[in-house]
């Protein structure tokens, strides 16, 4: 059993019952399917790769955990794929007992009855809300002699988040791997990049690199935007030529072994920035080097972004973007036009991680950062090409610097430091 699986029985406790279902494969187009990316939350607590599967997981019995799974079916096998099976599923994912999925529905009240409270989330998987929906209304119906159905239903997830949350050391390990596949994709990527490329040529560099080097794929889709495309935050079409004298944003992070990456760099077409993208560049740089300062103990996530965006507000007013008092530009929320997102979020296996931003239930008290958090540090600035009130020459540039950077007791580690983004390194690499 893994060492998750323990911790997140501890906590719910004997009075409980969890029920924590696997992801369903997704249609793709008429017969075909999207390729299968188990659930997040069920793949840390079981590491069972299969779809469709059911964990059930009752901390009073002596054998805690049990998974429901699709069995073997030679058939089956053939045509898409070898199955674990109930076997498997025991031998090769520890669950202490498992059956076929297709007896799942039939034990429900076996398994539910005489506990408590009932740990499962409602509204992520459609058919098991309504299976279990049929059985509390079922039950309510039926004079229980021998047990009740739970009077609690709690939502699992808060705890499991925040047992994802704060990274272990072999989390952290897997966390570099994917780091450092995609920081390598990102540099071959610099040095590839000519005018006349295509940003698609980009992209699959990048993409077969993760491939070849044990990634199961990207994290995310990658972003890929030559010229005014990087003004577009979630631009992923990747399918325009790369002009002489633009700039280049990659957002892109692989991920291994369900953790992701995500890094993004700015860089010139032609391998030199103009001096104008320098001006924007040099800004952006400056602020992403001290929000990485500040993504330490003894500061906040609501600190953190505030820093960002006082730091991005004088860097507008010194590039011309915006004139008036910064606080009153902060107030008035005027920074929005040019830096309209956060300064980072949680990394994990989501690219948005799980884990709540707040302390309380009324989202008022901001989270200090704590070591075995990672966190992306990813400022930006994004003028519009048509923006007639911002000095003509910086119309259409986007930046965006982003690095992945690990809480550690005595500050931080940044787990993408080894992609440049020193103006100059960058130009050097290039030119190379
Ligand atoms: N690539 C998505 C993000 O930076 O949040
Ligand atoms: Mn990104
Ligand atoms: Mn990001």
């Amino acid at each position: 059993m893994k060492d998750q699986l323990q911790k997140f029985i501890e906590s719910i406790g004997p009075d409980s019952i969890a029920i924590i279902p696997a992801a369903h494969e997704a249609r793709r187009s008429y017969d075909t399917e999207y390729k299968f990316r188990q659930d997040s939350d069920f793949a840390y607590l079981t590491g069972f790769p299969e779809p469709d599967a059911i964990a059930v997981i009752d901390p009073a019995s002596k054998k805690p955990y049990t998974l429901y799974v699709r069995p073997r079916d030679p058939e089956m096998e053939t045509w898409y794929g070898r199955r674990h099976g109930v076997e498997g599923a025991e031998k090769n994912y520890n669950a202490d007992k498992a059956f076929s999925i297709d007896k799942f529905q039939g034990e429900l009240a076996k398994l539910i009855d005489g506990h408590e409270k009932l740990y499962y989330r409602f509204g992520v998987d459609e058919k098991l809300d309504l299976q279990i929906l049929a059985y509390l209304s079922g039950q309510r119906q039926r004079r229980l002699k021998t047990a009740y159905p739970p009077h609690t239903i709690m939502d699992p997830t808060i705890l499991i988040h925040e047992m994802r949350l704060h990274k272990t050391p072999d989390e952290v390990e897997l966390m570099q791997k994917a780091a450092t596949i995609s920081a390598e994709a990102h540099v071959l990527a610099m040095k590839a990049t000519r005018p006349g490329m295509n940003e698609f040529q980009i992209e699959s560099l990048i993409e077969a690199y993760m491939r070849e080097n044990g990634a199961s794929g990207v994290a995310y889709n990658s972003i890929i935007g030559g010229g005014d495309n990087a003004t577009i935050l979630h631009y992923v079409e990747n399918n325009r030529p790369l002009n002489d004298g633009d700039l280049l944003l990659v957002d892109a992070g692989a991920e291994y072994e369900g953790y992701a990456a995500d890094i993004t760099r700015t860089f010139p077409v032609n391998g030199r920035y103009s001096k104008a993208q320098r001006e924007v560049y040099d800004v952006v740089l400056d602020v992403q080097l001290q929000c990485i300062e500040a993504t330490k103990t003894g500061n906040t996530v609501k600190g953190r972004q505030e820093f960002s965006i006082e730091l991005l507000t004088e860097g507008m007013k010194k590039l011309g973007l915006l004139k008036g008092k910064t606080k009153d530009l902060i107030r008035k929320k005027e920074y929005m036009k040019y830096y309209m997102h956060g300064v980072g979020h949680y990394l994990g296996m989501d690219v948005h991680d799980a884990g709540r931003y707040f302390t309380d239930q009324t989202a008022k008290n901001s989270r200090p950062f704590a070591p075995g958090m990672v966190l992306t540090v990813e400022p930006g600035l994004y003028i519009p090409p048509n923006d007639k009130s911002a000095p003509s020459k910086y119309r259409g540039i986007g930046i965006r610097i982003e690095d992945d950077v690990l809480v550690t007791e005595d500050g931080n580690r940044n787990l993408t430091a080894a992609v440049p983004k020193d103006p100059g390194e960058i130009e050097a690499l290039m030119a190379r």
